[in-house]
């Protein structure tokens, strides 16, 4: 080793050692008679002392040390006299009696500290300078730990970690594949996975009943902040289990890394169904660290002469705690935050219950004390509460309120970082309808298995079925997504029909599958859950890429190496690929 210790160890107890360490120059400060240099590596930051008087020489080329050199240096560990108790190491230094500079560094174009005055584009295009700096190392620590604690509990359950290919044909995930050409097999594609969804199931039929791998998927999508066109999945598959038993699973997997990595004691997760969520959140990701549940007032709100309540279909609202006493200005805000095209509302109605008892609404004119008082009731409100109401077509209207509900969270600093709620939405649509190619197309992936007591709706009113599926959602992101498997070709058969492929069709995409069911599939199930989702949610964080050593921008490009690129014209020919002048 070129090193005795690292730069974060050294303490009291080394005093009167002679040490050598290895690292990097953060900073260096010269006060004449001596010339004191923090270097850091992975593990911290050690302060070295040059002497002027003892050893001139060497003091004389400290000062010439530049930002990010990487520096090996010999000497004595001594205590220090002005102590820095904030770092492990601020009670030593190290005075120096040799070093050797072994590498150059140009000055950085941004400052290696904690904050730093780069901005994001910059630090992208110099990833490599960003990782030295604290928080991002801090962040792929915490990943390595929870990859370790991932595989410590798969492995005690006796899940078995298997490599499936990354060249295949597409897998149906809901997003466009990543092709690469085949210079073999010309004008033929590989596809990148969108996720090793057909390979796991094939694991289970050659007899591997718990399979896992922490894997990279591929999905070409629009990117936002918790997606990355690379991403990683824990990815598992059971077989002879239950919808529960899966559930189970991989509950105490997440109660393991949280207990693990962040000692937290999470409680045992709710479970509620997809129309609950649905009905009483308007998303089936919700927030659940608090309430502020849906309530829905049809009934009381709809023929008092109020067109806009009377000609719409759903008028739904919340209620904000405390917030009866919002000013005009604060009401204007939310109803500018619900006309936000994004979100869609064409207005907001607010109804304030008074300290006093009275009410005051922006719908006086149709709604007195009286019927006012009853809506307060539906909401279970009290005195100083107010009520904020949406109502147009359903579907846009739980959307808005759901966006409602969350600014209100966190207006009202409901959504703390440090708490965590997980939960399982189950029984969500087989289906959904697309408006946009005319077909029904699978909520969760077409190998998901319908309700037993749904699969003669298949054939009558398919978008009725229901799913063996389950999403687990912690504060509001979908964390991972699951389903019980089909396992039996007629019934796959019926499914890629109710999708609209043709007999032809399903059998040329899929019949490995299809044909694998016949020689003796077992019954099973899995789930994938987003590790980059989950590490940047332990950190505390909406953003994966802050947990991701090399991401790619928005725009879907890596600015270091600048990927995407145009490829040379001899590898587009041995391709046999021609691009269109
Ligand atoms: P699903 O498509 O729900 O299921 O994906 C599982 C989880 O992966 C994460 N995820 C992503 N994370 C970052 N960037 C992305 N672009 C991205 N897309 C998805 C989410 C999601 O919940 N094969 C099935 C699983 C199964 O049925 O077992 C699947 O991939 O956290």
């Amino acid at each position: 080793m070129l090193r005795t210790h690292t730069c974060g160890e050294l303490n009291p107890k080394n005093i009167s050692e002679k040490v050598t360490l290895c690292g990097w120059v953060q900073k260096s400060r010269d006060l004449g008679g001596m010339t004191f240099v923090d270097m850091r590596d992975r593990y911290g930051i050690t302060q070295l002392v040059f002497n002027m008087q003892t050893n001139a020489k060497l003091c004389e080329k400290a000062r010439k040390l530049g930002r990010e050199f990487v520096i090996s240096v010999s000497g004595i560990v001594e205590e220090r006299s002005n102590k820095n108790l904030k770092i492990p190491t601020g009670e030593i230094e190290i005075t120096v009696d040799k070093f050797d500079i072994l590498s150059k560094s140009k000055l950085p174009p941004f400052t290696i500290e904690d904050n730093t005055d780069g901005g994001e584009e910059l630090r992208m295009k110099y990833r490599y300078l960003d990782l030295r700096r604290n928080p991002l190392r801090k962040n792929l620590e915490l990943r390595h730990r929870m990859t370790i604690e991932t595989r410590n509990y798969l492995n005690s359950q006796k899940f078995i970690e298997i490599e499936t290919p990354y060249l295949i044909k597409s897998t149906p995930e809901g997003a466009r594949d990543f092709v690469v050409p085949s210079r073999m097999n010309e004008g033929e594609f590989y596809a990148l996975p969108q996720s090793p969804q057909t390979f796991k199931q094939l694991l289970m039929i050659a007899g591997y009943d718990r399979y896992y791998q922490l894997v990279k998927c591929f999905r070409d999508e629009d990117l936002r902040a918790d997606r990355q066109p690379e991403f990683t999945q824990i990815d598992c598959e059971m077989s002879f289990v239950t919808q529960d038993d899966i559930l189970n699973t991989f509950e105490e997997l997440i109660k393991h890394l949280f207990k693990k990595v962040k000692n937290i004691n999470v409680e045992d997760f709710p479970i509620i169904s997809y129309d609950y969520a649905m009905k009483y959140y308007g998303t089936d990701k919700p927030d659940i660290r608090f309430e502020m549940k849906f309530v829905e007032l049809n009934n009381l709100a709809k023929g008092s002469g109020f067109k806009v309540f009377d000609d719409t279909e759903s008028v739904v609202g919340i209620c904000a705690e405390g917030c009866g006493d919002y000013s005009r200005k604060q009401l204007d805000k939310l109803t500018d935050f619900v006309r936000k095209p994004q979100i869609g509302a064409k207005g907001l109605v607010y109804v304030k219950y008074n300290e006093d008892g009275s009410f005051k609404s922006s719908v006086d004119k149709f709604f007195d004390q009286k019927a006012l008082k009853t809506w307060s009731e539906a909401f279970n409100a009290e005195p100083g509460d107010l009520l904020l109401i949406l109502s147009g077509e359903s579907g846009h209207t739980g959307k808005a309120l759901c966006e409602l509900r969350l600014e209100m969270g966190n207006r009202l600093e409901l959504r703390d970082k440090n708490k965590f709620c997980p939960l399982w939405i189950v029984d969500f649509p087989l289906l959904e309808w697309d408006d946009e190619t005319n077909k029904y197309h699978a909520m969760h992936h077409p190998f998901t298995s319908p309700k037993a007591e749904d699969i003669q709706l298949l054939n009558s009113e398919p978008g009725k079925a229901r799913a063996n599926a389950y999403d687990l959602v912690i504060n509001g992101v979908e964390i991972g997504g699951g389903s019980i498997r089909i396992f039996n070709k007629e019934l796959q058969k019926k499914m890629f029909k109710a999708l609209g492929f043709t007999e032809e069709q399903a059998q040329e995409q899929f019949g490995f599958l299809m044909n694998a069911f016949e020689y003796g599939a077992p019954p099973h199930g899995g789930i994938a859950l987003g590790f980059d989702r989950l590490v940047a949610l332990f950190g505390g964080s909406d953003s994966i890429r802050d947990y991701i050593a090399f991401p790619k921008n928005n725009a879907g490009r890596d600015v270091m190496i600048d990927s995407p690129s145009a490829i040379f014209a001899e590898q587009l020919k041995e391709l046999k690929l021609k691009i269109e002048e």
